[in-house]
């Protein structure tokens, strides 16, 4: 059911048949445009700009059905604003407005004429981000739907071909996109799915799936698990029927020597609350809860397909969080692998738990040079942030700008959040070393300095995706409902920082 899309990158040729998509830089007239083929069409292009109003404002379109002298059934001219000002983020849209257009056009066949009058060849960056958008808009999640909708008589393909004076480097670079792109879809694929066909086993089985890619996979189970004192990782799996794994990806792509980057995922396959329920509304989305560890698996799978030049270790932590007889209770006190004694006030504080132990067997295993970990934390960061940021924290400047500084470049936005020893007294318990909730206030804080305990001092950054994972408003590259938040950020942050 779900469209195939392909792109490809070809010499310029007038295209015969399909869409045509031909750029128009804001305020230039039409008639000045440079690609070949439309001259034949000139004045009838300026007359339909002018009664559609249409000035080449930054992703607008102009429609054009059986444009007369042309052999293509239809041109679609998309506005860029000022082409100098377009960043890389603005062509990413600009790849997704495309997209969103030739969906509504149910087009099988489209053509991209990459050029722009009175401009040099554009960047094979530029391109390459242009076309990520154009895939990133064209996910579907569609797996369960065994009837098309009646308003849904599209092709079930789509081939897409952008035309540039110089094919060859952005193949390159095309290449590379493509494989995050992919890593994308994987991480939306995982957190779209329903919670009855992914839990902890089904998806250790799809992360195992990365080994064609050259990573290297390690499943560990209840007892491997038992026997390296994961207790607090194992209490909030022990009222659900579903066994726990925690699954060890490996991406060997640098020198030999090199330690490790580390990145570590919440996966909570779904997150009933346990005894402390959720109440009834909208606790399908807790089918969701398993988002960073999505985003960690999405990440090796582009990082694997992109072959990057990094030693990389992913690390998830996959439970279901269910109320039964055996449930883990408020009041309950558990070791953690580190030795630390947690207290349990509110079972529904789960993902601080799985993360405690997950962590600390990272930095512990791998004495890696860093670690991130990303987790649809808390209710409270959407509260702060909203869906536009997720809330970062971390124990290292150094870190926290070069996480910053690859936000500002893919637009996956984080927001620093502060960490300090006051917030850290909200945790503490007459009964154990530390609790798992610090009450009502600054809740994506206190879930940070618990956090924070089982990072072990080493350079360490958390991402709270709560807000940014899945549900944000539809948008130019994504129109469903899980967003792959965290693998083009963590991608670039390796691409830009750590491969030499
Ligand atoms: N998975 C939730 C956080 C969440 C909420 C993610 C909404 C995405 C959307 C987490 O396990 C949770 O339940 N957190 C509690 C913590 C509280 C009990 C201290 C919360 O945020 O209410
Ligand atoms: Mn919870
Ligand atoms: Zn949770």
């Amino acid at each position: 059911m779900t469209k195939q899309t392909k792109i490809s990158f070809i010499k310029p040729a007038a295209p015969k048949s399909g869409v045509a998509v031909a750029f128009a830089a804001e305020g230039l007239g039409l008639g000045a445009m440079t690609a070949e083929f439309l001259k034949n069409m000139t004045g009838g292009l300026e007359r339909a700009a002018a009664v559609a109003k249409f000035t080449g404002k930054k992703s607008s379109t102009l429609d054009l059905i059986a444009p007369a002298g042309l052999a293509v059934d239809r041109l679609i001219v998309v506005g860029l604003g000022k082409p100098e000002e377009l960043g890389e983020q603005d062509w990413l849209k600009l790849g997704g407005t495309v997209m969103g257009a030739l969906d509504s056009a149910k087009a099988a066949d489209a053509t991209v004429l990459a050029e722009i009058a009175g401009e040099g060849d554009l960047s094979a960056e530029a391109l390459a981000a242009f076309a990520m958008g154009a895939k990133l808009r064209a996910y579907k999640f569609d797996t369960y739907k065994t009837k098309k909708a009646d308003d849904d008589s599209g092709p079930s393909s789509l081939k897409l071909q952008i035309a540039v004076p110089d094919p060859r480097p952005v193949k390159k670079a095309w290449a590379a996109a493509d494989g995050i792109a992919d890593g994308v879809y994987l991480a939306r694929d995982l957190v779209n799915e329903p919670p009855n066909a992914l839990g902890p086993v089904e998806f250790a089985d799809k992360a195992a799936a990365l080994k064609k890619l050259g990573v290297e996979i390690e499943i560990l189970g209840e007892k491997e698990m038992k026997k390296l004192k994961m207790a607090a990782l194992l209490g909030v799996s022990q009222g659900a029927t579903r066994p726990p794994r925690l699954v060890i990806m490996r991406w060997n792509g640098g020198k030999k020597n090199d330690a490790p980057l580390a990145f570590v995922g919440k996966g909570v396959v779904f997150d009933t609350g346990g005894i402390s329920i959720k109440p009834a509304a909208g606790m399908e989305e807790m089918k969701g809860d398993m988002g960073g560890a999505a985003a960690v698996t999405g990440l090796m799978h582009a990082l694997a397909a992109r072959k990057a030049k990094a030693n990389v270790v992913g690390v998830i932590g996959l439970v279901e969080n269910m109320p039964d007889g055996n449930a883990q209770r408020p009041g309950d006190i558990v070791k953690a692998m580190s030795g630390t004694t947690i207290e349990i006030l509110n079972t529904d504080a789960e993902g601080r738990l799985v993360l405690a132990d997950a962590m600390w067997y990272t930095q512990d295993r791998f004495k890696p040079a860093f670690m991130i970990d990303l987790a649809t934390l808390t209710g409270a960061v959407i509260v702060a942030l909203g869906n536009h940021n997720a809330g970062l924290y971390s124990n290292n400047d150094d870190l926290a700008d070069k996480l910053k500084s690859a936000a500002g470049e893919t637009g996956e936005a984080v927001w620093r959040m502060p960490l300090s020893p006051d917030y850290d007294k909200l945790i503490d318990t007459p009964n154990a070393d530390v609790k798992n909730t610090g009450g009502r206030w600054a809740g994506s804080i206190t879930a940070a300095q618990f956090l924070q305990r089982f990072a072990n001092d080493k350079p360490w950054a958390h991402l709270d995706i709560a807000g940014t994972a899945f549900g944000s408003p539809k948008n130019e590259i994504n129109q469903g409902w899980a967003s792959g938040y965290g693998v083009r950020l963590l991608d670039r942050l390796v691409s830009s920082f750590y491969e030499k």
